[in-house]
């Protein structure tokens, strides 16, 4: 029999028959979301299969690079519309003719679970499967806590629903997820598979019992997954699903699976980590950069190899950029070539690179004392010392370098990126690309629009960032950006708090508390007091006297209490542990009572909302002046470079959805 015309099940699901076998495309862009429409295609696809004699076998595939992105995110707030998707997914599973996934790209959340109830899965090796549902605060809610388990045993699926991690197609082979791996399209394959499968029992997830765990693997898995999850609710509720498998029946776990995922979808920390979701999407679409082209970066080229300049290194060539490092002195070089070999061996035992790709990045590599040779870079991010004069000069030479169409970019937090724009004969061609520490591990770069950027320079700065893995939040000059400025006013607040009556131990706890990994003081103590100092010291001579003003902290400075690094700042670290030194208990107390404040009690409930407050307002100053786009970039700054609790949704939603304690 040969091909026949196609059939239509609904707008985005459709089939042609070939050769007995049912070939359905879900089809809805951009990401094939399983929206009510792809649900009612599916089921009735289904279901016509089983109703047809001449059709032998189904093959679901997904158009475009995806198979299914997931459920539809976009629907959450809405009432549910039937048929629901697991119901959708049980007719897969129970279907009496054989159905193959096709996987031709990511199979993500409710497309994993999909994929999981077809009888057989053929991946592309570009493909990506996960269950991410915690990262938007649910638990999998169309049978993945119990068909994955079922599948892979319950330690792996305990690590990936826990966590969110999503695995390669080679990973998944290797796991037992999928069956087979082929090079490119799975479709030729799944069709083939489809065609020879030889009438025998249908493999049904769903009816496998669960493999025995290997002992204390399970306990490992879970103090792994959880150790990460702090105050989240998600991941704690799919260990329970996952770890319970297997002592109840499939229905019994279905069941409680489903009514933890919607009890999840309607919860704070769901519509929270649902927002920052759509918050990234949001970032992503820059106001003026539509339709603007980004130039062309091949190589990338970094002044400093320090700590922040090791850790942009490692993460271009990860993204698989030419790197040329330039470093002062050959002192300097070997240093910097010691830092970046020492991370890239990190990676390899961490397992997230093999040794065959850490040579083959060390081929991309040059690090040298010869600023001559940035001429072949298409691309240079300054990463040396926060100095006006040094960044000047530097960039000055810069641009009497490189070729006129290369990008200069600066790292710095707190000097004027227009000043060192100046500096060049093209300023047009110069951005900030702010970094956090450690670079190679932290997500976030603002990328600084100059009063002279061009729209290109601006889109080259937010697509090398992209490549490079992070999360570029585009923002405008001030001091401080968006992030710095508002971590001054969260200083300011939580100094003032003190003042009033809160010890800095309290305050942290409180902090601590409602989710942040580390309060201020700690955070304060490990990023090092100087630079706040050395700020505060500029500032003074225009300071107005009628202005609020904690001396504590300067105090502190004054006796070389500098933080961790100097083993005592708001705490003491002598004993490799933050502990309550009474020396900083007693200028606390002497400084309230210089100032004749009067003591009270502050609770941690006072604590959290004025320090949260604090950052709202100050953010709401960055939006009336422009610097940054939408409170919702905000968020995403302090939530991946400065620990706000991702499952609060950042200081501007809480105070917008007043959530404010
Ligand atoms: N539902 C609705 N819209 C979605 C979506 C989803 N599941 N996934 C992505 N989109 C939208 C995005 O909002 C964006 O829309 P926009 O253009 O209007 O801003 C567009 O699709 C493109 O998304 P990306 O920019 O993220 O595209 P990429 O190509 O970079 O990445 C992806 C594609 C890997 C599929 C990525 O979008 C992704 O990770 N999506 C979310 C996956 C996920 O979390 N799935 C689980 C959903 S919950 C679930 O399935 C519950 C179930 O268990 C019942």
């Amino acid at each position: 029999m040969g091909e026949a015309s196609p059939i239509r099940f609904s707008a985005t699901v459709s089939a042609r028959m070939e050769d007995g076998v049912l070939v359905l495309t879900m089809d809805n862009p951009p990401v094939n979301a399983a929206s009510a429409d792809l649900r009612s295609g599916l089921l009735a696809a289904i279901r016509h299969a089983s109703a047809e004699g001449e059709v032998r076998a189904v093959v679901l595939t997904g158009a475009g690079n995806t198979f299914v992105g997931g459920a539809d995110i976009k629907e959450f707030g809405q009432p549910a519309t039937e048929p629901i998707l697991p119901d959708v997914v049980d007719a897969i599973e129970e279907s009496g003719k054989l159905v193959v996934a096709a996987i031709n790209g990511a199979a993500l959340g409710g497309g994993l679970e999909i994929a999981l109830a077809c009888h057989r899965r053929i991946a592309s090796g570009r493909a990506s499967l996960g269950l991410p549902e915690v990262k938007l605060g649910i638990v999998p809610g169309a049978g993945g806590t119990q068909r994955l388990p079922r599948l892979i045993g319950v330690a792996k699926a305990v690590e990936l629903i826990a966590t969110g991690r999503n695995v390669s197609a080679g990973e998944a082979l290797s796991l037992g997820i999928v069956d087979q791996v082929v090079e490119d399209d799975p479709l030729a394959a799944a069709i083939a598979a489809a065609r020879n499968f030889a009438p025998q029992p249908l493999r049904r997830t769903g009816d496998l019992s669960v493999p025995a765990a290997e002992p204390g693997a399970v306990d490992k898995a879970i103090d792994k997954a959880l150790s990460r999850a702090r105050g989240r609710e998600a991941p704690a509720e799919a260990v329970r699903l996952v770890t319970s498998t297997g002592d109840r029946s499939f229905a019994e776990g279905v069941a409680d699976e489903r009514a933890t995922f919607l009890r999840l979808r309607d919860s704070d920390q769901g519509k929270a980590l649902r927002q920052v979701f759509f918050a990234e999407r949001a970032a992503a679409k820059v106001p003026g950069l539509e339709g603007v082209e980004p130039r062309k970066v091949h190589t990338v080229g970094v002044v400093g190899s320090g700590l922040m300049g090791s850790g942009i290194v490692v993460c271009a060539l990860d993204a698989g950029y030419r790197v040329i490092v330039v470093e002062k002195t050959a002192e300097a070089v070997a240093k910097g070539l010691d830092r970046i070999t020492g991370l890239l061996d990190r990676a390899v035992k961490s397992g997230r690179i093999d040794a065959e790709g850490r040579t083959e990045r060390l081929q991309r590599l040059s690090v040298g004392s010869d600023i001559e040779e940035f001429a072949a870079a298409d691309l240079v991010i300054e990463a040396v010392f926060d100095d006006l004069d040094v960044k000047t000069e530097l960039f000055a030479t810069l641009d009497g370098i490189v070729r006129p169409e290369v990008v200069l970019a600066t790292n710095t937090s707190y000097l004027d990126p227009d000043a060192i724009a100046a500096a060049t004969s093209r300023p047009e061609r110069v951005c900030g690309l702010h970094f956090f520490s450690p670079a190679h591990v932290m997500r976030l770069v603002e990328v600084v629009r100059c009063a002279k950027t061009a729209p290109d320079v601006l889109a080259t700065g937010v697509a090398v960032a992209r490549r490079l893995k992070k999360l570029p939040v585009v923002c405008g000059v001030c001091e401080g950006f968006i992030g710095n400025r508002i971590f001054s006013a969260y200083r300011r607040e939580a100094e003032f708090l003190v003042e009033d009556g809160a010890w800095p131990q309290e305050i942290d706890a409180a902090m601590e508390d409602y989710g942040f990994a580390m309060g201020p003081f700690a955070v304060f103590d490990l990023a090092g007091l100087e630079i706040a100092w050395a700020r505060r010291k500029r500032q003074a001579a225009t300071r107005d006297p009628s202005e609020r003003y904690v001396e504590i902290a300067d105090r502190l400075c004054e006796m070389g209490r500098f933080g961790q690094k100097t083993g005592r700042g708001w705490y003491d670290y002598a004993n490799g542990k933050r502990t309550i030194d009474p020396e900083v208990t007693a200028l606390i107390e002497s400084c309230r009572k210089a100032k004749g404040i009067a003591l009270r009690d502050v609770s941690s409930k006072e604590i959290v909302s004025r320090l949260l407050a604090a950052m709202a307002a100050e953010g709401d100053a960055l939006l009336t002046e422009g610097i940054a786009e939408r409170a919702s970039d905000i968020d995403l700054v302090m939530i991946n470079g400065y620990g706000f609790p991702a499952h609060r949704g950042g200081p501007m939603y809480v105070a917008k959805e007043g959530l404010l304690p």
